[in-house]
């Protein structure tokens, strides 16, 4: 596709869902629980491929936006002893994720990531799967730099989330999000459910502001070149 050709097309979607009210971050995954994993479907080969780029000396992983946890699948089945704390806004998919990993090591805890403090130096590697595309660069370098701070040296951060293909398709989103909120009245601060991907550029930028001196895309896969696998590591 074109970035012309998805620009079209963004916008048509967001003609026909003008009236569409606003979900709230949790409340939109809250809902969907049971259709939440064959929605995913489309990145069921990024899973593993995440898997696959984490060293293999790996023994404490932070999973930030874990959700039922699709990523953990893939690494428990390559690091089955692996140590997990896993966050996430909603109780549900936490829930889920429990249920099909009761014998794993795994530490759970519902809330917010940017609000919560994540420690200093407690992790090998930190992952984050499709659950950034909803926030401003500003926002993400100061997750970012908690991710820096919590990684051990020599850490590495793995992402794997969609971007905006143009400039024009992330000021787009990004306006009529601020459309949206102002319509319905959300207040600053309460997270809603509503597709605000940065462009790649703008991506790599957060994460050197966020403190990550060493950041690279790893790739794309063939069949998507908007979901890019993104590399930051600490310094050792
Ligand atoms: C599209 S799902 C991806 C879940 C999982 N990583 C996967 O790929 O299967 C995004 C997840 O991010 C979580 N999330 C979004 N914003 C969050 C925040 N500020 N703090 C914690 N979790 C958040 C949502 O609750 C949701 O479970």
């Amino acid at each position: 596709m074109t970035h012309e050709e998805a620009l079209q097309a963004l916008t048509a979607w967001l003609d026909a869902t003008q009236d569409v009210p606003l979900e709230t971050m949790a409340g939109f995954f809250d809902a969907r629980i049971d259709s939440y994993e064959a929605h995913m479907s489309p990145w069921e080969k990024h899973y593993p491929w995440m898997a696959s780029l984490l060293p293999s000396s790996v023994q404490t992983l932070l999973d930030l936006g874990c959700g039922s946890g699709l990523e953990l699948d893939a690494i428990f089945a390559r690091f089955p002893d692996l140590q997990v704390t896993g966050i996430d806004l909603s109780a549900p998919m936490l829930a889920r994720l429990e249920q099909k990993h009761p014998d794993k090591r795994l530490a759970l805890v519902q809330g917010d990531y940017f609000a919560l403090d994540l420690g200093e130096a407690l992790y090998d590697a930190v992952v984050s799967f499709e659950t950034l595309h909803h926030f401003s660069a500003s926002k993400k370098a100061g997750l970012f730099r908690q991710i820096h701070r919590c990684l051990k040296p020599g850490g590495i951060y793995l992402e794997c989330d969609y971007i905006a293909v143009s400039q024009a398709i992330e000021d787009l989103a990004f306006a009529e999000c601020a459309r949206k909120r102002r319509r319905d009245g959300i207040p600053d601060g309460v997270f809603v459910h509503f597709d605000t991907p940065l462009t790649l550029e703008h991506e790599l930028q957060a994460l050197r502001d966020g403190g990550f001196s060493r950041v690279e895309v790893v790739g794309f896969l063939p069949e998507d070149d908007h979901t890019p696998m993104l590399r930051a590591e600490k310094q050792p």
